[in-house]
């Protein structure tokens, strides 16, 4: 990329007209006796001059697996209707049966246990039903016949893209964005199913050759403060710890002196360890301290939340009397809502807080964009 190229404007892309790269790098982060499957990915801007904001997200258009087109399309007559293929590939979502394939897939089989679904299964019931299954498996099991191509597309609901946190900063790297993704397997029935997108980046595109398209989710409230002697206080355990990878990238590029506290960790210390090396010679330079939490090294489960507790009359400080900005990322389920609740019991044992003193503290602090979440 020519330094003063012109930069895109990002607004201008989208879900219907995404930029187009493809991986440059990818690498395992687990080491070998891992039970996850957690990827580091660059994707390629060297022809893409894209500036990006630390914290921002890619939104990535995912390809379906091309044994599922295989299978689907085995059940109609035209095999070669490229306009077909192509849709199937990249506009349809097969991973979510719709109540009319269902009506359809049953007009063409006249199956006795679809007409069940259909006329007798309560609306809670047929959702159920329609979440245990995809469409590819939906097909083999009831065998529909005669179906046409059209009438099929327009039962399917269309493809999302799935997000992502951008795990670089520009500052840092204007030829690359990174990302962390974890990969996972599910069953369906019998069948084992990996998920769509994060297998398509991590298992399946190949590298410097798959189109990858994508575009910017900017994340404004996600942001580094402006100033880089505001202290910041990171919790992002697991793919939790992708934006902060850019925060630090670009804190350390902007300020030496900069008080960055990151709380981070997954299962195993040995095998779970993710950008060890970075981390270390960030600490060893004192632009980072560094807290981790590795949940299954010892028989009770050891969370991020935990380490915070061990840590929280530092926090209070950094939080009540040094301004610090408080960010949370990854895993909204739990995760997110216990860092939450250890906050606020840090602000009721160190702050001398009612609950709901506490409570309103840290909305104050929400309000002011000092305490953000980024979780999923
Ligand atoms: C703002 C934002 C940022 C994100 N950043 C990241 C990131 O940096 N790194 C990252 O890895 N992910 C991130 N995610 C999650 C990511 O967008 C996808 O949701 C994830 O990769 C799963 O998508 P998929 O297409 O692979 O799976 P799908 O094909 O959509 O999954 C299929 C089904 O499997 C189910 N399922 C079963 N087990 C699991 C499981 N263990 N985990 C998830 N789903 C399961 C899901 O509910 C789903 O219905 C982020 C999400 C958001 C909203
Ligand atoms: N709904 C969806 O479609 C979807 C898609 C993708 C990802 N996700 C979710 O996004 C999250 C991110 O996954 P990930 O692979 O990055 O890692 P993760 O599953 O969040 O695990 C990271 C670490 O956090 C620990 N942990 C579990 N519960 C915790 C809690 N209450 N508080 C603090 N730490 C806790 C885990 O420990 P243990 O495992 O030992 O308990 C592990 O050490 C996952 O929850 C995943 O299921 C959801």
């Amino acid at each position: 990329m020519k330094q003063n190229s012109p930069k895109i404007d990002k607004i201008q892309f989208s879900r219907h007209n995404p930029l187009i790269s493809t991986i440059k790098k990818r690498v395992l982060l687990n080491k070998e006796g891992s039970s996850k499957n957690v990827f580091h990915i660059e994707l390629d801007l060297s022809q893409i001059p894209l500036q990006y904001n630390t914290g921002d997200c890619v939104a990535i258009l995912p390809q379906n697996p091309t044994k599922d087109i295989e299978l689907i399309l085995s059940f109609f007559e035209i095999k070669e209707d490229i306009k077909l293929i192509k849709s199937l590939i990249h506009d349809c979502n097969i991973v979510k049966a719709t109540k009319k394939l269902l009506q359809l897939t049953y007009d063409h089989s006249q199956d006795p246990f679809l007409k069940k679904v259909l006329t007798t299964y309560t609306p809670k019931e047929r959702k159920s039903f329609l979440e245990s299954i995809d469409v590819p498996t939906l097909l083999e099991t009831y065998k529909p016949i005669n179906m046409k191509p059209s009438e099929f597309l327009a039962t399917l609901q269309p493809m999302l893209p799935k997000f992502y946190s951008i795990a670089s900063s520009y500052l840092a790297d204007q030829q690359s964005i990174s990302l962390m993704i974890s990969t996972f397997v599910y069953s369906i029935g019998e069948k084992t199913k990996e998920g769509l997108c994060s297998s398509f980046l991590c298992n399946h595109a190949s590298i410097g050759e798959t189109n990858i398209s994508f575009y910017l989710q900017p994340n404004p409230h996600f942001s580094l403060p402006k100033s880089t002697s505001t202290p910041i206080i990171m919790v992002g355990p697991g793919t939790g710890f992708a934006p902060f990878r850019g925060f630090i990238q670009e804190r350390v590029h902007n300020s030496d002196h900069s008080v960055n506290w990151l709380f981070t960790g997954d299962r195993h210390s040995a095998f779970d360890f993710y950008y060890e090396d970075e981390l270390r010679t960030y600490e060893s330079n004192n632009n980072l301290n560094l807290v981790t939490a590795f949940s299954r090294d010892q028989e009770e489960k050891c969370y991020v939340h935990h380490k915070m507790q061990e840590h929280s009359k530092k926090l209070w400080s950094l939080i009540h009397q040094e301004g610090a900005h408080i960010y949370i990322c990854g895993d909204a389920k739990h995760m997110a809502k216990d860092v939450t609740n250890t906050l606020y019991e840090i602000a009721q044992n160190h702050g001398n807080l009612s609950h709901e003193e506490a409570l309103n503290y840290y909305k104050k602090l929400r309000s002011e964009a000092r305490f953000v979440l980024d979780v999923y």
